[in-house]
């Protein structure tokens, strides 16, 4: 067939090599996919919704989602003092779905959102499919620095430049530096969108994969002005191939971002599942297993870093998927991941984590996916990588 020279749009340019695409028999340290031998059996959940839901799983849904997973979630998040109503609730596939959406209903091409440097790096490729600019803010041990927030905003204003209309951030348990952010930081960010005029998106999907330390109230549970938009997800707490997500927000924000759906709403059948987990307490047993094992996952990770890649500086987190380290200063993350994978294992470049300038030498690692003595072997080829590129520079 001759080669046609299709006209595709700016957004469908591809940047580089997918972590999606692993190469065979390569150690991936490099998703946040669940751990295979702990996915939940929901075999009996489906026959129910299968057996006794059949005009309900069969048939197109509601748009919002369906009411009884509505109202579910509502009662869930109303454990971690999120008051909503089942109308403030839109069921998504997915969190980055719900996000897709809120960038559908607020922005224009070139208006601006605020993100961390790094933040999470699949939902980058969805913000710059909108045309967003960044307005990129550094993190310390405490979340976004909030006090250069502030300063970044008030000259912007004082410029008279159009402000962000969007704030992303992953406050607990970052995707992908682990950092969880303070109550202090939390507050800010609520004044700040108050007195500049954004609406937060918390993306939260490992709240609830805590394995020490005390919980901090989520920025959404503190919000009074209506100026956040939660975002949840089963993909962490039971399994992502369901791709069941939700946004929480003023129902004027939900409702128009349900007329931004384009493929006639989540599948039912699956909603239908979700919602009679929800409804047991297998969600809770879940929840606590995944938990119990990602602490494991994680503890191997840190060891096997110490041991065979001591010069990089990696921050424990207190929960979550994913580890972020620092190479010293010259040696290139793109440079070690190729490396990586030429050894049999496969970690990202922190590149691709980064909304504007790439500091260069980072790397970003999930624990999640295979288990602690394959995690250590992945990082012991690691190290044999690291020390051929320095070796080579
Ligand atoms: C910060 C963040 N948000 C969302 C997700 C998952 O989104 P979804 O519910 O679309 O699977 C991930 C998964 O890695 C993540 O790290």
């Amino acid at each position: 067939m001759a080669a046609v020279d299709y006209r595709f749009a700016r957004r469908s340019a591809v940047l580089g090599k997918s972590v999606y695409d692993h190469a065979d028999g390569v150690i991936t340290l490099s998703v946040g996919s669940a751990f295979p031998p702990i996915l939940p059996d929901l075999s009996s959940e489906a026959a129910q919704s299968a057996q006794q839901y059949v005009t309900e799983v069969m048939q197109y849904g509601p748009i919002l989602g369906l009411l009884d997973l509505r109202e579910v979630i509502a009662a869930h998040v109303a454990n971690e003092g999120v008051k909503c109503s089942p109308d403030e609730i839109i069921i998504s596939n997915g969190a980055k779905h719900a996000t897709d959406l809120v960038c559908r209903v607020f922005t224009d091409p070139g208006d601006k959102i605020i993100v961390t440097a790094p933040t999470y790096m699949t939902t980058l490729q969805c913000l710059r499919s909108h045309d967003l600019q960044f307005v990129a803010m550094p993190q310390d041990e405490c979340g976004m620095r909030t006090d250069v927030l502030e300063h970044r905003l008030k000259t912007m204003r004082q410029n008279a430049e159009p402000l962000p209309k969007l704030l992303f951030d992953v406050p607990d348990f970052h995707n992908p530096t682990g950092i969880t952010m303070s109550l202090a930081r939390r507050k800010d960010l609520l004044r700040l969108a108050d007195e500049f005029g954004f609406v937060i998106i918390e993306d939260d999907p490992y709240r609830q994969i805590r394995f020490e330390g005390e919980a901090i109230p989520s920025i959404k549970s503190l919000d009074e002005a209506g100026n956040v938009i939660a975002v949840g997800t089963v993909s962490k707490i039971l399994a992502p191939g369901l791709r069941i997500g939700w946004a929480i927000a003023p129902s004027e924000i939900v409702r128009r971002m349900a007329l931004q759906k384009s493929d006639g709403g989540s599948c039912p059948f699956t909603q239908r599942i979700v919602a009679n987990v929800f409804r047991s307490n297998k969600l809770r047993e879940h929840i606590d297993l995944v938990t119990t094992t990602m602490r494991e996952h994680r503890d191997a990770m840190i060891s096997a870093l110490a041991e065979y890649l001591p010069e990089a500086k990696v921050r424990r987190p207190e929960g979550g998927y994913f580890l972020w380290a620092e190479l010293p200063a010259g040696v290139s993350g793109d440079a070690v991941a190729a490396e990586a994978v030429e050894h049999g294992v496969e970690v990202g470049s922190g590149r691709l984590c980064f909304p504007l300038e790439d500091p260069g030498n980072f790397l970003r690692f999930s624990y999640s996916y295979v288990d602690p003595v394959t995690i250590r072997e992945g990082i012991r080829r690691l190290g044999v990588a690291y020390k051929q590129v320095v070796a080579a520079s």
